[in-house]
Parts: C-alpha cells; structure tokens; sequence
C-alpha cells in the first residue's frame, strides 16, 4: 500500500471509531432520558387513576351512610372496597394497570400489603403529609412501577371501621377474622395500591433506540467514506498538478 493511503486509512479508521463512540454515548444517554421520561409519564398516570379511585370510594361511602343502607346485596356491591374491587379488575383487563386496596390491619387477607406497601402504609404513617410514595420494583421477575396513596379514615367510613360491635351485621358475619375495626376519624386507614408492568414499554424504547443508534451508524459510515474518497481525489488531482 502506497503510504500516503496507508495514512490515508488509518486516519479513517480514528474518525469511524470516534464516530461510533460518540453516538453509542448519545444513543445511550438518549435511552436513559426517554426511560425516565416514560416512568415519570406512567406515575403521573398512576396519580390520576388513583385519585379517581379515592373520589369514587368516597362518594360511595357516603352515598351509603345518606341512605343509610344495612344489610342486603345492594349495599354489599356498593361498599367502597368491594366497588374498589370490582372497578379494578375491569380497569387491569382493559389497561393492564392493577389497582390494589391495601392495609396493614386488613379486613380480606386479599388486602394484606406486600413488601414494598409495607414501607408506603410505614412511609404514610410516619408523615401524614406525604401524598405519594412511588418507585421501581420486581414482581415474578417482571420490572413493574409502583404508587401508593394515602387512605385516612372519614366520617361516613366509621359506620363499617369502629368499634366492631357498632358495624353492620352482615361484616361481622362474612369476615370472622376481621381486624379492620376501632379506627377513629383521621387515622391512616391504609392505601390505594397501583402496580405497572413497564418491560414492555422500556423494550419498545430500546427497540426504537437500537433502530435509530443502526440507520445514523450507517449514515454516518458513508458520509466517512464519502468526504475521504473526494479528498483523496482532490489531494492526488493537487499533486497532480503540482507535477
Ligand atoms: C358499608 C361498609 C363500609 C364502608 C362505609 C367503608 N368500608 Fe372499607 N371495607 C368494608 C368491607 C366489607 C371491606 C372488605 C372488602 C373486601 O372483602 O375486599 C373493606 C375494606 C377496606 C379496605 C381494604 C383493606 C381491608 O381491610 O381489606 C380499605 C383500605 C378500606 N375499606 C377503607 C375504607 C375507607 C377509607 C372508607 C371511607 C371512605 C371505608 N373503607 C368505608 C366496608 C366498608
């Protein structure tokens, strides 16, 4: 190889591997930017389904307390928790979204607090000014974000929460092991629990990334290849002339 390609070449090899360097470190810079971006799209949506929740349970609860309603199914289907209940398991098929209603002094063992709601209820326990509390955590391996709200205890909930023998009767039959009783107005009652599998979205990112990271790597090559071919040309046509 005549030296003055051999220079040539080399120098195109520092600009292709400067060139790939840089835009691996844009393109994982981009990725991180965009992942945090999409969490924080996800825990804003978290904030607005979860305080839906928290409005519709109580108007429920004390739509109940005005009608002053005991016993039958009408009331039973209209119980904050169970209407909870029943609006999140159409709202998680439709959405993927799961919504829990959760508390460390649960009435349906359904509603016992995993770990990371434990350190939420202990969180919200410790500051009752704290109107969230959120993050990243693992369910069965999958990657899923989570958001607590507080739940605190109001007038029209005391009517089925208080001392166990002022409850309807129809509680104290259907839950025996009930310890979700002798709260009192203002008490930290537990949580509304949103959990969001978020692999898929994080990989559609990635994805979008790795695609874009390729055609620009690409891009870039030819224009390499390019500028150096037409100043070889132009440098050899000089020398040319010069001769
Ligand atoms: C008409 C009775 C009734 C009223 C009023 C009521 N609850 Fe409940 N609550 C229940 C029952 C019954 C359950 C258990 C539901 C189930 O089986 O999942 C429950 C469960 C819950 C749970 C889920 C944790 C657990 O203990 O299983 C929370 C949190 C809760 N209630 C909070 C409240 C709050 C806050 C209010 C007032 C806004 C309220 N409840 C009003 C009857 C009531």
């Amino acid at each position: 190889m005549p030296l003055q390609l051999k220079k040539n070449f080399k120098l195109f090899a520092v600009i292709v591997i400067v060139g790939a360097v840089v835009i691996l470190s844009i393109s994982s810079t981009n990725y991180q930017k965009q992942s945090a971006m999409l969490r924080e799209e996800i825990f804003d949506k978290c904030e607005m389904i979860a305080l839906e929740l928290k409005f519709t349970r109580e108007y429920l609860a004390e739509t109940i307390a005005l009608a002053n309603l005991e016993h039958g199914e009408e009331a039973r289907r209209l119980m904050p928790a169970m209407a909870g209940n029943e609006i999140g398991k159409k709202f998680y098929n439709a959405t993927g979204y799961q919504l829990r209603q959760i508390s460390s002094k649960y009435r349906n063992p359904d509603n016992k607090p995993d770990k990371f709601e434990e350190k939420a209820l202990a969180e919200f326990e410790k500051d009752k000014n704290l109107s969230e509390y959120k993050g990243v955590d693992k369910i069965n391996g999958q990657k899923v974000l989570r958001y607590l709200t507080p739940l605190y205890i109001e007038e029209a909930c005391l009517k089925c929460h208080s001392a166990k023998e002022t409850i309807p009767e129809f509680i104290q039959e259907d839950y025996p092991e009930d310890r979700a009783t002798d709260y009192t107005f203002g008490d930290l009652r537990g949580a509304i629990s949103v959990i969001v599998p978020v692999d898929r979205a994080e990989a559609e990112v990635k994805g979008h990334l790795i695609h874009m990271t390729i055609i620009t790597t690409i891009g870039t090559i030819f224009l390499v290849t390019f500028i150096a071919l037409a100043m070889n040309v132009s440098i050899r046509k000089i020398d040319r002339d010069k001769k």
